[in-house]
């Protein structure tokens, strides 16, 4: 098994049959040693924390096949904590979309002349490039296609594909009376046919959800939603 890469939480391994091995690490990322899901550095290790954020990931992977949305997902083992993927072509060097139903975070920390925190956001979506050393900043429909890392009509389908996801985690998370405010997902183009799919994962660190108003930490949230 050869290792294709190393992520911050993730390592990929490649496969004989030629599909990715992902293995969730217990490494989580932060800023001196205290967690924070948006960082852009590993701050710290959380023993098990690999182990939940497969747990969640497979969950979320599961319901959205049975919704017939396209993913890279084809099956996890828990106790490895490893999912197999489909190999996917990233738009440019990799592209997270944020899908927002409450202001905060880097929203606030942007608009914060014009926005109140937890403000109430109609689906918004924004594009981010995965640039750590910019900070993954933001980028406009406009820049991304002059730059060639998506056409006019893969923006569409990319914005409508994540609202669609994001409303599906937020129904989901409902049920349990959680509420959604934010969640970021990525994308690439996978399979003979280069199928727009659902790369990644969909872990606690991925979203920002509150219940009874208060944030509930990702391992925690993965607790509540497994329950
Ligand atoms: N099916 C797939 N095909 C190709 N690459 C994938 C696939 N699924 C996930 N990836 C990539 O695998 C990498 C996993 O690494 P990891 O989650 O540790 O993140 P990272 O690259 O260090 O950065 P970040 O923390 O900003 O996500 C990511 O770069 C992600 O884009
Ligand atoms: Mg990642």
């Amino acid at each position: 098994m050869k290792v294709l890469y190393r992520g911050k939480t993730k390592d990929i391994h490649v496969l004989e049959d030629g599909s990715y091995l992902l293995k969730f690490k217990d490494d989580v990322t932060g800023e001196n040693g205290v967690f924070d899901p948006g960082a852009n550095k590993v701050g710290l290790s959380i023993k098990g924390s690999g182990k939940s954020n497969i747990m969640m990931t497979k969950y979320f992977f599961e319901i959205l096949k049975e919704k017939g949305i396209p993913t890279h997902y084809i099956d996890a083992n828990i106790e490895e904590a490893t999912m197999t993927v489909k190999p996917a072509k990233l738009f440019g060097n990799g592209l997270e979309v944020i899908c927002r139903y409450k202001a905060v975070g880097s929203f606030i920390r942007r608009y914060g002349m014009y926005a109140k925190e937890g403000q109430p956001l109609d689906a918004f979506v924004e594009f981010t490039l995965k640039d750590d050393e910019r900070q993954d900043p933001p980028i406009t429909e406009d820049a991304l296609h002059m730059l060639g890392i998506l056409s006019t009509d893969e923006y569409r389908e990319l914005k409508d594909l994540t609202k669609k996801i994001a409303n599906i985690i937020k129904e989901e998370l409902e049920k349990k009376d959680i509420e959604l405010y934010d969640i970021k997902l990525e994308f690439g183009r996978a399979g003979e046919n280069n199928e727009l799919v659902l790369i990644d994962e969909i872990s606690g660190g991925n979203m920002r959800a509150y219940k009874e108003g208060k944030y509930v930490q990702p391992l925690e949230l993965e607790k509540l939603v497994l329950d």
